[in-house]
């Protein structure tokens, strides 16, 4: 939450803040800022309240010559969203400028010392603290800016990435991190950097990038190498990481929105997902032209799983942590690790996991799925969970972030960066990723059998050109979806497999358009829900022809006598439901298991269609940002 960018170089600073604020525009949009150091060596600070358009037009006229500077845009969290709230924060001499993520829990205390040595505060925010801190360190100690940071921070409980700039020294971006997201780029020869919550702002300038560990201090002036300090001055070695991102997985290619773009990536990024993981038999003239030449037909390869077997074949237990849509992911993960590897697997809120003293052994294996990498209720799970001797595997989007680092082992999604604030293909990718981890090690196992291995592979490999079908339905659900502006209320149900999908489903509808949504057991709807079924209640059915189709026909009647308005996402071919369902929505066959891949869908196109025709902001629903580093 909260994104910060700094630029130091030869270019006009103005400009890339402002590109790397757009795209860092997920993580909070209730404010925005930037800070430059004009030729003069003047300070220049300019703030709105609202999104970085709003910025762009305050700053407009202004004086924004300079080639360094920092900018931020914010999601609050001490402090209403205002213009005397949103940082850049300046220091009492009018000196220093801090941007920061995070949080400094510790700041009351600090701000009431700070006040009795005479310093002035002029917003509600554990920021501003934080860069007075800084300029008295500074005075006190007669220490440069780097080691001032270090002074401070370790007066400091709680979250930060910080980039700080003074204007005497236009030189020089300080920056340092603990618990919250934090990148460096290195351009050529040292001629410029860039520091970010993540490398999207960077990698149209550089693809060099150093990640640095909680509790170091980074110090980028040009012409240098990069310096990294660790919070006790001591230095700590720099390691310069390629990263593999382009500018055009972060345009929104011709949609309207990320979101929609997003959800049509869906194929395409779970081929990149599956690509040198999967294998699946192909036929005798793909093999003559040399595909497939080092690995058997059908067969899943995963180094992770190869590297750790032991660890892994001799757990005991599976614990999954996770936090919303990665928390339903992490459902049908359980579903299928049982299934395949005849282990049993818990599933935990990564929230609630870390403080109720959880028992963990150490032959548990703790599975953390992410999308962001930086949920802090998942990043201390993993904490505790290694505290505890468990390995902990991660399941993770964005590559080199927190959560990757944290864990022992684990395999990234690879779907690339996901910007539309409502997760769409993290969590195909992540059921793409648990589904691997399954068949890979229920195979080292045996606990799977040749032909339902063989199977799952065949289907796994087509599910994308099956995706590509349910996405042409596009216009139908938009069609759909007008008929449920109107509703206050809607209930989603599933069973089995589908379960979890009618959670996303619901959660999906509820943080963009605002309509409160619930996701059940279908079968549990007789045990209090369907007290609430009437004319003006929708209620959507995950029902394809499986194992519980029966039984799920029976609830849609259950819901039709009581006159409720039923929309049934349905088998290709179903003759049953239409009889039933006021609307249905027709997806392919394929295994149960694999079902959540294309039931989903539909519901992702239903929330967005609905939130669109409400006239809502889809990419950047209220309240809401897009990695939640506060607990
Ligand atoms: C919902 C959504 C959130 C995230 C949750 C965990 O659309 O995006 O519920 O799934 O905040 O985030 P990650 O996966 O980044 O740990």
């Amino acid at each position: 939450m909260c994104g910060i960018v700094g630029y130091i170089g030869s270019r006009n600073a103005y400009d890339i803040l402002i590109k790397g604020l757009h795209r860092l525009e997920y993580r909070g949009y209730d404010s925005a800022g930037v800070a430059l150091i004009n030729p003069e060596e003047k300070l220049n600070v300019y703030k709105a309240k609202g999104k970085v358009s709003d910025l762009e037009n305050a700053a407009k006229n202004q004086d924004l010559t300079g080639t360094i500077g920092i900018a931020h845009t914010r999601w609050a969290t001490h402090g209403e969203p205002s213009v005397r709230n949103a940082h850049p924060h300046v220091s009492e001499s009018g000196n220093l400028a801090i941007v920061h993520n995070g949080i400094i829990e510790n700041y009351s205390e600090l701000r009431e010392q700070l006040k009795a040595k005479g310093f002035h505060f002029k917003s509600d925010t554990d920021t501003e603290v934080l860069v007075q801190l800084i300029e008295y360190a500074m005075d006190k100690h007669h220490t440069n800016l780097t080691q001032s940071v270090c002074h401070a921070l370790r007066k400091c409980v709680g979250a930060y990435a910080i980039a700080v700039i003074d204007r005497r020294n236009p030189k020089q971006i300080v920056a340092a991190r603990k618990g919250s997201p934090l990148v460096i780029g290195v351009g050529k020869d040292n001629s410029e950097f860039l520091v970010a919550s993540d490398a999207s702002p960077i990698v149209e300038y550089t693809k060099n990038v150093v990640y640095i560990d909680d509790e170091q201090v980074v110090t980028a002036e040009i012409g240098k190498q990069l310096q990294i300090w660790n919070l006790d001055k001591t230095r700590a070695n720099v390691k310069i990481d390629e990263v593999d991102m382009d500018i055009d997985m972060l345009s929104k290619g011709g949609f309207p929105h990320f979101m929609l773009k997003e959800i049509f990536d869906q194929p395409k990024v779970l081929r990149d997902c599956m690509r040198g993981r999967l294998f699946a038999k192909t036929s005798d003239e793909e093999k003559r032209s040399g595909r497939n030449n080092d690995v058997n037909d059908n067969d899943v390869v995963l180094s992770a799983v190869k590297n750790n077997k032991d660890r892994l074949m001799s757990a005991k237990r599976f614990i999954i942590v996770a936090c919303g849509t990665s928390w339903h992911a992490g459902l049908i993960g359980k579903q299928l690790i049982e299934r395949y590897c005849q282990i049993p697997v818990e599933v935990d809120y990564a929230s609630e996991f870390r403080y109720r003293d959880p028992i963990i052994y150490p032959t548990d294996v703790v599975i953390a799925i992410s999308q962001s990498g930086e949920t802090a209720d998942t990043l201390a799970a993993i904490e505790l969970a290694k505290s505890k001797g468990a390995c902990v595997f991660g399941i993770v989007n964005a590559v080199g972030s927190s959560i990757a680092r944290q864990t022992d082992t684990g395999i990234y999604i690879h779907v690339g960066p996901e910007i539309g604030v409502a997760s769409t293909k993290a969590f195909t990718g992540q059921l793409t990723c648990l589904t691997l981890l399954a068949l890979c090690l229920g195979h080292c196992k045996g606990t799977i059998s040749k032909d339902e291995y063989d199977e799952m592979i065949q289907e796994l490999a087509v599910i994308p050109d099956k995706m590509e079908q349910v996405l042409k339905l596009n216009d139908a659900i938009k069609t759909i979806s007008r008929t449920y502006t109107y509703a206050t209320n809607f209930l989603y149900l599933g069973r089995g497999w589908n379960y979890p999908v009618a959670l996303e489903g619901a959660l999906k509808l509820k943080e963009i358009s605002y309509i409160h949504a619930e996701g059940y057991p279908a079968a549990e709807m007789k045990h209090g829900p369907i007290a609430l079924v009437d004319d003006r209640m929708p209620v959507l059915f995950v029902a394809t022809h499986h194992k519980q189709y029966q039984k799920i026909v029976s609830n849609m009647e259950e819901v039709k006598a009581r006159g409720g308005h039923i929309i049934a996402i349905i088998t290709e071919g179903d003759t049953e439901i239409p009889k039933i369902a006021n609307e249905c929505i027709e997806v392919p066959q394929t295994l149960a298991p694999l079902a959540p891949l294309l039931t989903v869908i539909p519901l992702q196109l239903l929330a967005y269609h609905v939130a669109v025709c409400k006239g809502l902001n889809v990419d950047q629903p209220r309240n809401l940002a897009k990695s939640v580093t506060v607990e």
